[in-house]
């Protein structure tokens, strides 16, 4: 069986390929660019793109919607990751956590899959903001954050190690749990 994955990031493709690959899908990118709307929750902005790629895809795709929460920021920047990635990085929300005592964060993926219709699958995973960078695998703010019951970053991570426990790791479960029940 083949899925379409809607993404431009090599990091959730190497991912999305390591747990499917396995169970014998082969995750096929196509980069096309979509909206991501500005909403309260990463649901919405998942919604609104699948609105948007529909009908200029003629077979079953799906896509991720992830973001950072950090308890001490109010959950920022959540939403807009993408956009803080891009503009602080891991420096910068090292240096908004500089003096904080709190570090807890959680990172969130939801996936939208569409067959016709929007199903959506979502991961969560807790952890903390380190105090610097470590770790030169995975992606994004991988270097900066420890998962709930490890003293590895993400980014100290193999692949497969990293989606036993993450939230996209979580995310995919739902989703191939789905797929086994409903396609596969
Ligand atoms: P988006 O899902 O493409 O909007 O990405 C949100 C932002 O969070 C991007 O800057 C990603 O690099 C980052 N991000 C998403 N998932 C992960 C992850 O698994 N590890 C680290 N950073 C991530």
């Amino acid at each position: 069986m083949e899925i379409i994955f809607i993404t431009s990031n090599s990091g959730k493709l190497k991912e999305a390929q390591g747990y499917f690959a396995p169970m014998g899908v082969k995750i096929i990118q196509q980069k096309i660019g979509y909206p991501e709307i500005q909403a309260k929750e990463l649901e919405e902005v998942v919604k609104f793109a699948i609105e948007w790629l529909k009908d200029k895809i003629d077979k079953p795709f799906f896509i991720d919607d992830s973001g950072l929460f950090i308890e001490a920021l109010n959950g920022f920047p959540g939403v807009y990751s993408a956009y803080v990635f891009k503009t602080l990085g891991n420096e910068g929300i090292l240096k908004l956590m500089a003096g904080v005592k709190n570090r807890k964060a959680y990172f969130k993926s939801v996936i939208g899959y569409y067959d016709g219709e929007i199903h959506i699958f979502k991961g969560v995973v807790n952890g903390r903001i380190g105090y610097t960078k470590r770790g030169n695998l995975g992606f994004g703010f991988d270097p900066i954050f420890i998962p709930e019951g490890f003293t590895k970053t993400f980014a100290e991570m193999t692949t497969e190690e990293k989606n036993k426990i993450s939230h996209r790791g979580r995310a995919l479960e739902a989703f191939s749990k789905w797929l086994k029940e409903n396609l596969i």
